[in-house]
């Protein structure tokens, strides 16, 4: 076993670290405030190739693995969570199952300007009355000549209104359940597509989440992906991958809420000493290492493992149960250490406390996390 990167993967750590210093943290928090996407700082990443890290070079990537796109995640996610989700929901709930079930010609026209970063992808599977109870989806694909007509309302989309791509899932036949389930490519210029409203949120406020709304919608026949009755299957194993970005994005939150609680320790006396040096103190921060060191280890193994083409889901659901609780505990010491500073927006622990909080439920709350884990712990 070997517990350290590879030169390539520290190579990229150092740059996106770079990067996201220099481009991304000084406008972190205006942009919160504001509750702006920046595009340009998507096409600053892309030309780092940042928005094609795991898929070959002939499909507009650069040919690396999960592990350095993980790595990436996580920096990114230091100093913005926002940003760290962008790159995340684009690269694993648009880009993978293109990249997975996507025909030659579907990669080629697809694929390939999102892993450019010409184009961003997001995902559709929520919907008001289906959130965990994925399966339960309403919004319905009819076949009609060479179109399929998609027709309901998905919610809580990342990166809804920035997007160019979706990939939704529809029921094509409902009275088949799971096995009814179809997943489309649906462009945003579709006739009958439309963006509705866009949710002001607790946290990573910088990252657009809007409905997307189908109203006799026209997919081509061309833009099913994968086999009819496929979607559901699609959809789950899309999240198996999503959910250890999610992890990847918890781990940068806590460490960068850590390091700016270590900071300030040293910095800050109270009773003629440096409060990193009292015990109340110096054992939180003790504490918030070690859930961070444990939440890196379980998400890098997750994604070495898919790198590596070996089962990853159990890994990836425990890697996103164990880092989003680890990260919502150190964000929220963080703010502690910080005392009445950390309430107030002069410091960006508050923030992190904010944005910690998310992944905890998107890309499945934690409570699924344990019921996909528990089955396959049961199983083996
Ligand atoms: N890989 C492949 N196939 C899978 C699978 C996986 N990981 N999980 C389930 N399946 C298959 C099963 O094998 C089964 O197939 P058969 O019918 O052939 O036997 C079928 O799918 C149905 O599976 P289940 O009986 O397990 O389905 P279920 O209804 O009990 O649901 C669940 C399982 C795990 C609870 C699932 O519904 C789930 O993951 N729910 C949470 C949904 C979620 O994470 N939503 C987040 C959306 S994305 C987001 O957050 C927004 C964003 O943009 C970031």
């Amino acid at each position: 076993m070997i517990f350290t990167l590879s030169e390539e993967h520290q190579m990229i750590q150092k740059m996106v670290r770079d990067f996201a210093k220099h481009e991304v943290e000084p406008t972190a928090k205006e942009r919160d405030e504001e509750e702006r996407f920046d595009r340009d700082l998507f096409t600053k990443m892309a030309e780092l190739g940042l928005t094609g890290i795991p898929w070959p070079e002939e499909y507009g990537g650069i040919g690396s693995d999960y592990l350095t796109y993980v790595v990436a995640v996580e920096e990114l996610s230091k100093v913005c969570a926002s940003t760290g989700v962008t790159l995340s929901a684009h690269t694993s709930l648009a880009c993978w199952p293109v990249y997975t079930f996507g025909t030659e010609e579907q990669k080629q026209e697809y694929l390939k300007p999102m892993a450019r970063g010409e184009k961003i992808g997001a995902y559709g599977l929520t919907e008001p009355g289906s959130g965990s109870d994925a399966g339960g989806m309403k919004t319905t694909a009819v076949k009609n000549g060479n179109e399929y007509i998609l027709n309901g309302t998905k919610i809580f989309i990342t990166n809804g209104g920035i997007a160019d791509y979706y990939i939704v899932f529809a029921a094509l036949e409902p009275d088949k359940k799971h096995k009814g389930t179809t997943a489309f490519i649906v462009e945003k210029d579709f006739a009958g597509f439309s963006v509705g409203k866009k949710e002001k949120k607790l946290g990573i406020r910088s990252s657009p989440t809007t409905e997307i709304i189908f109203e006799d919608c026209r997919v081509p026949l061309k833009n099913r992906l994968g086999e009819e009755g496929e979607g559901f299957k699609i959809a789950m194993m899309t999240l198996d991958g999503g959910r250890n970005g999610i992890a990847a994005q918890a781990v940068g939150i806590a460490q960068g809420a850590f390091e700016a609680a270590t900071a300030y320790a040293k910095e800050r006396k109270q009773f003629g000493r440096p409060i990193a040096e009292q015990q109340g103190i110096s054992f939180k921060l003790a504490d918030m290492a070690t859930a961070i060191e444990a939440s890196r280890l379980l998400t890098y193994q997750a994604a070495w493992l898919e790198s590596e083409g070996l089962p990853y889901g159990k890994a990836s659901a425990m890697s996103k149960l164990y880092a989003g609780d680890a990260a919502m505990k150190v964000t929220t010491e963080a703010v502690q250490i910080f005392g009445g500073y950390g309430y107030t927006k002069d410091y960006p622990v508050e923030r992190y406390m904010r944005d910690a909080k998310i992944t905890q439920i998107y890309e499945g709350t934690q409570e699924i996390q344990r019921i996909v884990i528990s089955r396959m712990v049961m199983q083996s």
